[in-house]
């Protein structure tokens, strides 16, 4: 796919995306037009050769996956995740300043750079749960126009503010909504939204996203920015690759998680069972036992993508001496002595040669020794699914800022290797030996 398109498309992703519950329902759309078939976990699976999948939890993860059409020994999985630092707007949140203005309460989802989120048209998204005749039933809400905003203090009545300071978030970043109003206005303009009374929505659950689109920018159009890259870019790019390939021994599963940015410690999160589950029951649909099920598992590998930082033009010292990926220089690989990364040489060397194949460059991350860094989900997941895995992402600036810049060129990197890494089939010969056709 050529990189105007596919950025083009990702940007289109991203701007109907504004959490992961739609950027769940978006793929299974993708997927259904594609001919995939949904799966529901509380129904009996009926599996066939060369079939298409997918199976959603909560609303929130996804996977899908390809069964080849002959025969195959394990999975050749690439998981990212839905999931972007926001905040999560309370319950009751109306709070009215002094008869004249209503702000509403709100918490903090991960770990976002407070200061982006100010001065920005904002809205609200997610689901609501409402009562029907039979019992409850969820419901996606957007309200789809600029509605809020996060005023930052005059510089004139702060002095510091250019000075790095903590963000209070209980009392700085309370958004604007409306002026003198009646309590419960806010539950009202999601029931309207929701074509419910507000008396049937018995929960929700709603997050602020940023209400600018995605843009592609520089000289040259070498750059792009929106919300979310941090992990939907990935996520998109998994599925574009999924959707492009043809599985040979092999099944390909496309994996997206919830719930990365607060720690994975979820049953739609990367510490679930959700894809063990998945696995388990893709063997067993085709006739294999336990046994079976651990053989699948060791001729299995496991790609976690999830966005990696570029060198910074303004701040070059932050990133380590030796190991510098560039925005548009290719996949980045992370290592950690560590392992918060689970990249070693045996999967670090498969997965350069799968890129080699898909004619990809590929780059290496490694923190500065004196810093901590982020972690990410390889390796929470692999203690659900013990498979060989490399943890990989495409280089960004300004991670967890409401609006992060990436490369123009980098998806369509991802997406080539991906649709590698779903087309062949890797295979175990020994302990450390793999054959890859
Ligand atoms: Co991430």
């Amino acid at each position: 796919m050529d990189t105007e398109r596919i950025n083009r498309e990702l940007l289109d992703f991203l701007d109907s995306s504004p959490n992961a519950f739609f950027a769940v329902a978006n793929m299974a759309k993708k997927l259904e037009r594609a001919g995939f078939v949904r799966l529901s976990e509380g129904d009996i699976w009926t599996l066939a050769p060369g079939g298409d999948y997918f199976v959603t939890r909560n609303g929130s993860a996804l996977i899908a996956f390809r069964v080849p059409a002959g025969e195959w020994s394990g999975f050749n999985i690439m998981a990212s995740h839905a999931d972007s630092p926001s905040f999560k707007v309370k319950t009751d949140p109306e709070i009215s300043v002094e008869g004249n203005f209503t702000t509403l309460n709100i918490e903090k989802y991960g770990g976002m750079l407070c200061r982006t989120w100010f001065d920005r048209p904002l809205s609200v998204a997610g689901r609501v749960v409402i009562r029907t005749e039979s019992g409850v039933e969820s419901r996606l809400v957007c309200v789809d126009r600029d509605l809020l905003m996060i005023p930052s203090l005059a510089i004139h009545m702060d002095r510091e503010a250019n000075s790095p300071s903590a963000v209070n978030v209980q009392t700085e970043m309370l958004p604007l909504f409306a002026g003198k109003c009646d309590k419960g206005a806010f539950l009202e303009l999601i029931a309207e939204e929701a074509d419910v009374s507000p008396d049937d929505i018995l929960d929700s659950d709603l997050y602020l996203y940023n209400r600018d689109a995605g843009k592609i920018f520089g000289l040259n159009g070498e750059f792009i920015a929106s919300g979310r890259l941090d992990d939907l870019q990935c996520a998109f790019a998994s599925l574009t690759g999924l959707l492009e390939s043809e599985p040979t021994g092999s099944v390909a599963v496309h994996c997206v998680y919830d719930n990365e940015e607060v720690g994975s410690g979820t049953k739609q999160g990367a510490a679930s069972t959700f894809l063990a589950d998945t696995l388990r029951r893709i063997c067993s649909s085709f006739g294999g036992d336990g046994e079976d099920f651990l053989r699948a598992a060791a001729n299995s590998f496991m790609v976690s993508a999830d966005n990696a930082h570029s060198v910074h033009p303004n701040y070059q010292g932050k990133a380590d001496p030796t190991n510098r990926p560039y925005i548009n220089g290719g996949i980045v690989i992370k290592y950690s002595a560590n392992q918060k990364y689970t990249t070693d040489a045996v999967s670090g060397a498969i997965f350069r040669e799968i890129c080699k194949r898909a004619g990809v460059p590929t780059q290496t991350f490694a923190n500065r020794s004196d810093m901590i860094g982020g972690s990410t989900l390889g390796n929470i997941s692999t203690s659900q699914v013990a498979v060989n895995c490399v943890d990989i992402g495409l280089p960004q600036l300004a991670m967890h800022s409401a609006y992060e810049t990436a490369g123009a060129k980098d998806t369509a990197f991802l997406a080539a290797a991906a649709r590698e890494l779903f087309s062949c089939g890797i295979r175990r010969t020994g302990e450390d030996l793999f054959v890859i056709e």
